[in-house]
């Protein structure tokens, strides 16, 4: 009998390719309800004379059968290790996934390059909050309410008598008020209107202001450091033409225009046939917004202008619409 099943199951062992299959075999064999166990409990109807024998004879069996098994198990495990390190074996010859490597906002750089260029002319960076007062974005600035100023400038506003700044000239007032003069400063930063989001206008943009106080501080050094700016930002061969615009903090009030960059300033769609393209707001610094901060008007006196910084980098880049700027596809970033 011994020989027999010890026989039988070695047969079946041998078929036995994976550790799901031996499993089944051990149940099969060894299980609460398999083979050894029914011999075991077969002890009863063996004759007492027999049983010592038979018993050992099973014990046997059960021994053999469990050896084999762990044998087997032991092998099937290191096969099947071994077939899933060859799985996920990493072939180090395989080219790799690229990385790419980011980079700074197009707006950024613009920004940066604009700051540079103030930077080496001795001005300093000063911020202001995105959350600003009636007071700073308005009354300060000389527009009081009801000015009709204000209508240019309409925006989002939150409670407490706060809202969202609509150009970056609060930071004069702020720092201003901190700071005694001379003082030479620019502050970059997100502006925010109520404007429609087209091809040249954004609800949320950014702006450069620029501020210069002294004691003899005229609007020639105004014209020069705007001109040598635009110079350095759109081209030596750059011009500029500077005429009167009203702003309530300046006065006098300009703006200035540089030659078309696209057409040299012969005339193109762009610059609608005139040569010229308008790129920012400034002025000598009003009285009043000085009294405001305590500066004495007739010791001090300075200029002021601020720029879109979007519109600057529209017009560098050849850029037709400011929305570009915001959506965020890769196509359009990586071309800077
Ligand atoms: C001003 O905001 C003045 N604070 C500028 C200034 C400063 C004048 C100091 C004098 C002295 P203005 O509203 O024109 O001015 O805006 C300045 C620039 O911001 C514009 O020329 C334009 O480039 C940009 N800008 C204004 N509104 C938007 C908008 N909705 N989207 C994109 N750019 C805008």
């Amino acid at each position: 009998m011994e020989k027999e099943i010890l026989e039988r199951f070695n047969n079946e062992l041998k078929r036995v390719k994976t550790l799901q299959e031996l499993n089944i075999l051990r149940v099969k064999y060894l299980g609460k309800k398999g083979i050894v166990k029914e011999l075991m409990d077969k002890i009863k109807e063996v004759p007492k004379e027999k049983r010592k024998e038979y018993g050992i004879s099973i014990n046997r069996i059960k021994g053999e059968i469990e050896v084999r098994i762990k044998d087997l198990e032991k092998t099937l495990r290191e096969k099947e290790l071994e077939k899933k390190l060859e799985k996920e074996r990493v072939d180090i010859t395989l080219p790799g996934y690229p990385v790419e490597v980011g980079k700074k906002h197009i707006i950024t750089q613009t920004l940066e390059e604009i700051e540079d260029v103030f930077l080496k002319m001795g001005f300093s960076i000063y911020e202001g909050p995105e959350i600003e007062s009636d007071y700073y974005n308005f009354e300060a600035l000389n527009i009081p309410k009801y000015h009709p100023a204000r209508d240019m400038w309409d925006t989002l506003f939150l409670s407490g008598g706060l809202l969202l700044r609509t150009h970056t000239s609060p930071v004069q007032i702020r720092t201003m008020e901190k700071i005694k003069p001379p003082l030479r400063i620019i502050s970059p930063g997100k502006c925010y209107r109520r404007d429609p989001f087209d091809a040249t206008h954004s609800p949320m943009f950014h702006q450069i202001e620029g501020l210069m106080i002294d004691e003899k501080t005229s609007m020639t050094d105004l014209m020069g450091i705007l001109d040598l700016f635009a110079k350095k930002i759109f081209g030596e061969d750059t011009r500029t033409k500077f005429y009167l615009s009203y702003f309530p903090f300046v006065e006098p009030g300009i703006e200035m225009a540089v030659s078309c960059i696209f057409c040299g300033g012969k005339g193109c769609p762009v610059c609608k046939y005139t040569g010229w393209i308008e790129i920012l707001g400034a002025g000598m610094v009003h009285p009043k917004v000085l009294k405001n901060v305590g500066y004495d008007p007739e010791k001090w006196q300075g200029f002021a202008f601020g720029m879109g910084v979007e519109r600057i980098a529209m017009l560098k880049y050849g850029i037709k619409d400011i929305r570009f700027f915001f959506e965020n596809d890769r196509r359009f970033l990586k071309q800077f």
